[in-house]
């Protein structure tokens, strides 16, 4: 905990280290009440700073120091001096080693940075600034080591010892203790260490790289969890070998290991050569995970995979270049999804989350630029706008570039930055070198916060065949209080004709048409593109694929909206044109019930649903994605002042009707899904995923007509389903149902069958804190008190917490502050035990501008209340100082 008051550090203060660590030696000697840790740091002053020996300060947190030598010299008190966030020596040579003994507490480590337990194993999480937490160091990502770990513990109880690159050694030691030496060749930065000892299995494969030469894979886990390794090993070999086919990328250890643990702060980390995963990121088998989590093990195994050229290899100069690392390796790991999966189903989930969630935080107080440039304390920046954002930042480099100008520029980027800590200046100059471009001004996207506005509007000139549309930029208030400058924005269009067919594209200055979808670079705060050669008034279909990350408008009817959900040649822009026809008729809804009216919903909608789902040569997932109606939170982020109880009402309202209206056609394809499910063992595939995902959303409308037929139906679900996917759907029906005895039943006979696999309580959790029936708040305190909830295992903070503040809108938002009042409480609580946790679970209520004075004030109250309760952890600190300011 903090004394003093956190302070801001600014990306315009960087300066080069004045020292350089070449070798890292450390031995680890673990016990059951206390871990020793000797460092050897073979050192030199850094050329690039000049001449002089200038005090060198190690970084080092909640150390007990019990000894430190330079070179031979064993240093007295007076040599030195420590305080609770450094260590200072003075160096007499430009070369040294510096020599330090630490003792630490990973038993009672809950911060879960730095070394820690997760139940009896021992593991390590350093990013950003957990090493300080282990021994004296130079924490910072340009200065970049290579690595000697030998690990000493008790045979016993920790048969497995593990540390980044290669194993080098290992034998029995005294006292029944024994120990392991790992070497990692290439020089990395302190926060891809890792350390990992505990009693457990792997499995173990072996990839054949592009060159010849064979890697070892191993996926360790608790022994009760050996059966459900497989799908994260075949997503490891598609990972390699897509990493070799897209980017021309190999591996470059002799092994790759994988761990799971199940008390993790955040996905997965990718540690050099020694991944440390979130277990809900690596265990999936079809008992036990859904189709979603397969999709999930498949991305993240994938993501950490990537990180080791983007990330370890080419590193980050500092922590304000976070992006550089993280919206590129998500870009990659959401193209790689797409290419094992369906590209456009991948692409409208992508972009339904980004618009809901990082839209708000783009909109919030804690708004920052996918490069930020300042903060207090760097774990709250991993951070949608840094890692989705950022990702939409490099798709639209690639969109400006093509495919084949982009993989000259990250070609040359890996090779030339190979080895080093860089920007994402560097990351952009590479692209521009490669491709004789200048992206000066593109480069707006990394230092400017808030979503553009981009407000298209149409000219038609019948006589002279021309149509022209005029884009005009607008930029919201954030935080910083900047101005804006013009961004270039890629926008991919297409003009249809009244058959629904594509046109070729001819702008006014080019001599033929090319093209029948193009990519306009918008690049002035307002630009008129005008095509011509045409016969009649086009549709624009604008934005193609999300081409950039905006909130465009355009001034489309709802019968326009309905023909290019039929007719786009575009997937996205189908699914888009229906997301807008349902936004303009629920935002009718909404406006009903606040002026007291009945409900009036306009049956273009259903009829739009109707056809696509009559539509047996679509595929099933589009379908799916189709029949879901924009949520709530998205519904919140579009609105001025969020009205959350007309919101739930209008969404419900609407809901019911597609249900009842629709409700043979919804049958027709539950029942015909339902059969193949029956008849199919479970495949973790595109083509399964995507039938499931039909027949779960038509059972769930269906339940909403309260026919006695659909509880029966959802029962045999249940009960004789052969996955978690279908069964838990079917929980999740029940809980949202009426049907309160079933609901009871069937909630106490899956805990029973599941009390001892602790992912699938999560669900459990889950399913029941998202019910908006009412009550929620008096359910998941009760909840609290189940044998299987911790508030010290991050996953149930967030199955339990994060579900209830994130997606129960209605219940959390309850008028009289309840619901706030106990999110605070529990901040506040979280903040002593685990401040990343904590200050993650407060986004909810640095949302309160959103929300009518009443709320506001309720909302606010409660971050004043954390603020005054006591000695906060920078995290919180940061987001509630920075929420009330
Ligand atoms: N670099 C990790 C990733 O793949 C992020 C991460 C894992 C992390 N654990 C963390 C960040 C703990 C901060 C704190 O995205
Ligand atoms: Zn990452």
């Amino acid at each position: 905990m903090r004394t003093e008051q956190p302070q801001a550090i600014y990306l315009k203060d960087y300066q080069a280290p004045e020292y350089l660590i070449d070798e890292t030696h450390l031995t680890f000697e673990l016990f059951e009440d206390h871990t020793l840790v000797h460092a050897q740091l073979v050192m030199r002053r850094n050329p690039a700073r000049g001449t002089g020996l200038p005090a060198l300060v190690l970084d080092g947190q909640q150390l007990e120091l019990l000894s430190v030598q330079l070179d031979d010299q064993t240093l007295s008190s007076a040599d030195y001096q420590c305080d609770d966030n450094s260590l200072t020596l003075h160096p007499r040579g430009e070369q040294f080693t510096v020599d330090t003994s630490v003792r630490i507490h990973p038993e009672s480590n809950t911060a879960l940075e730095g070394l820690y337990k997760s139940g009896s194993m021992f593991c390590t999480q350093c990013e950003a600034e957990g090493f300080r937490k282990i021994t004296y160091y130079l924490d910072r990502p340009d200065v970049m080591s290579t690595f000697t770990t030998t690990v000493i513990a008790e045979q016993h109880r920790y048969p497995v010892l593990l540390s980044n690159g290669n194993p080098v050694g290992s034998g029995p030691g005294e006292d029944g203790r024994h120990w392991a030496t790992w070497e990692d060749p290439f020089k990395k930065p302190a926060y891809l260490f890792a350390l990992v000892a505990g009693d457990l299995w792997c499995v173990e494969d072996v990839f054949t790289r592009q060159s010849g030469r064979d890697v070892t894979l191993r996926i360790y886990v608790e022994p009760e969890n050996i059966d459900k390794c497989q799908h994260a090993m075949v997503s490891l070999k598609k990972s390699m070998r897509w990493d070799e086919e897209v980017y021309g990328r190999e591996y470059d250890l002799d092994i790759f290991m994988i761990v799971a643990v199940n008390d993790f702060n955040m996905g997965a980390m990718e540690n050099k050569g020694l991944n440390i995963f979130n277990s809900s990121c690596v265990l999936a088998r079809a008992e036990t995970a859904t189709d979603a989590a397969h999709q999930r093990v498949e991305a993240v195994v994938a993501h950490e995979y990537f990180h080791n050229w983007s990330g370890n290899r080419v590193t980050c100069r500092d922590w304000f270049q976070l992006s550089l690392k993280e919206g590129f390796t998500v870009f990659r790991d959401a193209e790689f999804s797409a290419d094992m999966n369906s590209r456009t189903v991948k692409r409208i989930e992508d972009v339904a989350y980004l618009r809901t969630h990082q839209f708000a935080e783009d909109a919030g107080p804690m708004a920052h630029p996918v490069r930020p440039d300042s903060f207090i304390e760097i774990s709250n920046f991993y951070t949608l706008t840094v890692y989705e954002k950022g990702s939409e930042v490099v798709r639209m480099v690639r969109t400006l570039l093509g495919a084949e100008g982009f993989r000259k520029g990250s070609d040359l980027y890996f090779e030339r930055h190979d080895g080093q800590a860089v920007t994402c200046d560097d990351f952009i100059q590479a692209m521009e070198d490669a491709n004789g471009v200048d992206l000066t001004q593109f480069k707006r996207w990394y230092v400017q916060a808030g979503t553009p506005r981009l407000a298209v509007s149409e000219a038609w000139d019948a006589a002279a065949g021309r149509y022209s549309l005029t884009f005009r930029q607008s930029y919201p208030q954030t935080p910083d209080g900047r101005d804006k400058l013009p961004f270039v924005i890629p926008v991919e269009l297409g003009l249809l004709d009244a058959e629904g067919q594509d046109l070729p594209l001819q702008l006014a200055d080019e001599t033929t048409a090319h093209g029948t979808s193009r990519v306009l670079a918008v690049t002035e705060a307002e630009q008129t593109f005008v095509f011509q050669g045409l016969t009649a008034k086009p549709l624009p279909s604008l934005l193609r694929g999300f081409s950039a990350p905006v909130k465009l408008s355009f001034p489309y009817d709802r019968d326009q909206l309905m023909f290019l959900m039929q007719h786009d040649s575009d997937g996205f822009n189908r699914w888009e044109a229906g997301q807008q026809l349902s936004v303009q008729v629920l935002q009718e809804l909404i406006a009903q019930h606040q002026r007291g009216e009945a409900f009036n919903l306009d049956p273009r909608l259903i009829q739009a649903l109707g056809t696509v789902l009559a539509d047996e040569t679509l595929d099933p997932a589009m379908v799916a994605e189709m029949l879901s109606l924009p949520g709530e939170a998205y519904l919140t982020e579009i609105s001025q002042v969020a009205d959350v109880d007309a919101i739930h009402a209008a969404r419900e309202f609407a809901r019911t009707q597609i249900a009842e209206q629709l409700q043979p056609r919804l049958w027709a394809r539950y029942q015909a899904n339902r059969a193949q499910s029956r008849e199919t063992a479970y495949v973790a595939s595109a083509e399964h995923f995507a039938r499931r995902s039909l027949q779960n959303i038509a059972l769930s409308y269906l339940m909403l007509t309260g026919n006695p037929d659909v509880l029966a139906a959802t029962l045999e679900q249940f009960e004789h389903c052969d996955n978690m996917t279908e069964r838990l759907t079917a929980l999740a029906v029940l809980v949202n149902s009426p049907f309160t005895a079933e609901r009871a039943k069937a909630l106490e006979a899956f805990a029973e069958h599941f009390k001892d696999n602790p992912l699938v309580m999560d669900q459990w959790f889950s399913v029941q804190a998202g019910s908006t029936q009412p009550g929620g708040l008096a359910r998941v305190k009760a909840l609290m008190q189940h044998p299987a909830f911790t508030l010290k295992n991050p996953n149930k903070v967030r199955a339990l917490i994060g579900a209830f503040a994130g997606q129960n809108l209605v219940n959390f938002h309850a008028a009289d502050g309840s619901g706030y009042r106990f999110l605070a409480d529990l901040v506040i609580e979280l903040n002593a035990l685990n401040p990343q946790i904590a200050s993650r679970q407060l986004a909810p209520l640095t949302r309160w501008r959103k929300y009518d004075d009443a709320r506001q004030a309720l909302m606010k109250g409660e971050l004043e209340r954390i603020l005054a309760s006591g000695s906060l952890s920078s995290d919180v600190y940061e987001v509630v100082s920075k929420s009330l300011a």
